[in-house]
């Protein structure tokens, strides 16, 4: 049976690198009743160590690690591999209005973390942001004044990153689902009841997905499933 990671890494990030585009890996921790986060939004331990462990061994498989703003000003992410050995993956913030705080742990990360944001960003904050050691990409936004995920995952190709893990939360992991652009899901469920808020909302019925050759195995005390994303 093997090390039960590499039959995952087998499926994952090399999978689904389509032309001019990374591949894209979402993964989550969410307890049994499908909550990623407390209902009152305070941040929420749902990984064993093992299952942790797993987590960041993945990151570093990844040449890129996404979230969401609302996740920064929730958790305060490190982004690193910390609980691995291998090399962090560049850090990325969806953040449309250069809203992270200048003392953001992810602004200490040892690679300049890229801060995706609107087409007009603030100068001022934009100086601020990058005196504090980031990067701002500036893109297009959507009609609801969301950045334009498909014009990320272009640029990001552009760049040279080849694959892409997005750790969320809820909004980008659903506006990632929503435009198509997942190829494979990794979901750690911890055998726990949280009546939280979880992972995925607001989602038009076609653009639900299903895990396509899905695999699952124990880490510690949390099942890990994973997939390739079919709709
Ligand atoms: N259990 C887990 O594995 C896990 C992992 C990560 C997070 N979480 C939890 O998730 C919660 C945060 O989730 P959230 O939904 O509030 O915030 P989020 O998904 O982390 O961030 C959403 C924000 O990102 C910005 N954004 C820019 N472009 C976007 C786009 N195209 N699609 C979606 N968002 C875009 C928007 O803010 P602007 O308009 O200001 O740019 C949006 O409000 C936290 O409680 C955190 O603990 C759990």
């Amino acid at each position: 049976m093997g090390d039960p990671f590499d039959r995952l890494l087998a499926r994952v990030p090399a999978r689904g690198i389509k032309a001019r585009r990374p591949s894209i890996t979402i993964s989550y921790a969410q307890s049994l009743d499908g909550s990623i986060a407390s209902a009152s939004g305070k941040p929420l331990s749902l990984s064993s160590q093992e299952s942790l462990e797993m987590t960041h061994r993945l990151r570093a498989a990844h040449d890129a690690i996404l979230v969401g703003i609302g996740t920064v000003l929730a958790d305060n992410p490190q982004l690193t591999v910390r609980h691995a050995n291998g090399e962090h993956p560049q850090p990325i913030i969806l953040d449309t209005y250069l809203r992270t705080p200048n003392d953001a742990s992810v602004l200490e990360h040892p690679r300049p973390p890229i801060f995706a944001t609107g087409h007009t960003p603030n100068q001022a904050r934009t100086e601020e942001i990058e005196q504090a050691g980031g990067r701002v990409l500036s893109l297009q936004t959507r009609a609801d004044g969301l950045i334009e995920l498909p014009a990320l995952v272009e640029r990001l190709g552009q760049i040279g990153v080849t694959s892409v893990m997005v750790e969320g939360g809820t909004r980008v992991i659903s506006s990632f689902l929503r435009d198509q652009l997942a190829d494979c899901m990794v979901i750690t469920i911890s055998p726990s009841l949280v009546g939280g808020r979880h992972a995925v909302k607001d989602l038009p019925q076609d653009s639900m997905p299903r895990l396509g050759e899905p695999e699952w195995v124990a880490f510690g005390p949390d099942l890990v499933v994973w997939g390739d994303v079919e709709w």
